[in-house]
């Protein structure tokens, strides 16, 4: 990173096209995380900056647009803000749900049962006793004390047993997906670092119920701003090496995962095991445990053939002349950089797809003490 008169710039490099390049690159830049609408209902490994994702869609019109990496599905909110058709898939079940909560232009009736029931459940919850069932506590009991298991056993048997419709039933578990990791010990969503706190009985459920409105208003500003007419958001599981089952789209927008960055459906034990949902961990690309188990250069030679399948999978849903954004970071391992801009364009390419511009960011990685270089490539289909 250099510095100019005292404040941080950003290294960068362009490539193809200069004025899209330049373009992306400011994009890229936005590092104020927005909170506007659904953004920051709950968190999400690695999300992209909202701003740099509405920055990006402006720059490739249209009125369709997938995400076959949707994670928290940013992409799809500033899709849906743009009056767009918007797809997103993602392999891990926390990301489809919390995606699809927070894309949800939800009816009055829906996000009355949410916070009728959120309140219901929460008063309930304030007095629970009952711990959870041996498969959940196995994986859970060491991470919360027990009056906290208890609220939050209350709060996961209402939510399933709540005579409610599909859709608050949807919002009722994302809003107990979102105090799962903040009610536990654990530091954060991608850290299992122990932080050992008190927290008072009943503010676990007093937590839920706050959450459920925190979603009721972020909803109702959501329904708000985004343009009449728009499409409902089509948000679903799927892992992004086979091509989806979508009708042709003109943008796919997408942030796949970085080499040995994170492992993302790893990190979703407590979620997983308190909603008794599968994590398909052996499906997941470029995940750190691969890179650690097989060793760097086993890995990085899989994470290139996943790239080069799930970007010809998705190049097949695209109309001729729709684009392919791509947003990838470098992954860092013991022996150095592992690059990825190389690979990104090399697949787009062997999809039939005309690489147009790139921009690349060195961005400083403070918790690896290193620099990383984040890219955007940006790719038509002719
Ligand atoms: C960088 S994150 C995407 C973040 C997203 N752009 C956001 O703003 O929240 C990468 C995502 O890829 C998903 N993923 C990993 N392997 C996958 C696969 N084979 N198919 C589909 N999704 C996968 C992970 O679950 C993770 O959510």
């Amino acid at each position: 990173m250099r510095t100019t008169r005292g404040k941080p710039t950003l290294d960068r490099s362009l490539e193809g096209e200069p004025a899209l390049a330049t373009a992306m690159a400011t994009a890229l830049q936005a590092l104020e995380q927005a909170d506007r609408v659904t953004h920051g209902f709950h968190t999400y490994p690695a999300g992209l900056n909202p701003d740099a994702a509405r920055d990006l869609l402006a720059l490739f019109p249209g009125d369709s647009l997938h995400d076959p990496f949707c994670g928290g599905g940013t992409v799809l909110v500033e899709g849906l803000l743009a009056g767009r058709r918007v797809h997103g898939r993602d392999l891990s079940p926390i990301a489809q749900l919390v995606a699809r909560s927070r894309t949800r232009v939800a009816s009055p009736e829906v996000l009355t049962q949410l916070r009728a029931t959120a309140r219901r459940l929460a008063d309930v919850a304030k007095f629970a006793q009952t711990m959870p069932p041996g498969p959940i506590l196995s994986v859970v009991g060491d991470w919360y004390e027990p009056h906290v298991l208890a609220e939050l056993e209350a709060l996961r048997v209402g939510v399933r047993d709540a005579q409610v419709l599909d859709e608050a039933r949807w919002l009722l578990w994302a809003t107990f997906s979102s105090i799962v990791v903040k009610a536990s010990f654990r530091a954060s969503d991608t850290s299992s670092r122990r932080e050992v706190h008190a927290r008072p009985p009943e503010t676990t459920a007093i937590l839920f119920h706050k959450k459920s409105r925190e979603l009721g208003r972020r909803l109702e500003a959501l329904a708000a701003a985004v343009p009449a007419g728009t499409p409902v958001a089509d948000v679903g599981w799927g892992d992004a090496r086979q091509a989806p089952d979508i009708a042709p789209v003109d943008l796919i927008l997408t942030s796949p995962p970085y080499p040995s960055v994170y492992d993302y459906l790893a990190v979703q034990d407590l979620r997983a095991a308190w909603m008794d949902v599968g994590l398909a961990e052996r499906q997941e690309i470029g995940p750190r445990r691969a890179f650690q188990e097989l060793g760097s250069r086993e890995a990085w030679r899989q994470w290139q053939a996943d790239t080069h399948t799930w970007t010809r999978a998705v190049a097949s849903r695209l109309r001729p002349g729709g684009h392919l954004v791509v947003v990838i970071g470098d992954g860092l391992v013991e022996e150095g950089t592992v690059p990825t801009w190389e690979t990104t364009r090399a697949a787009a390419e062997a999809a039939g797809l005309r690489f147009r511009a790139s921009a690349s960011l060195a961005r400083p990685d403070p918790v690896r003490r290193a620099t990383r270089w984040e890219h955007a490539l940006a790719f038509t289909r002719p």
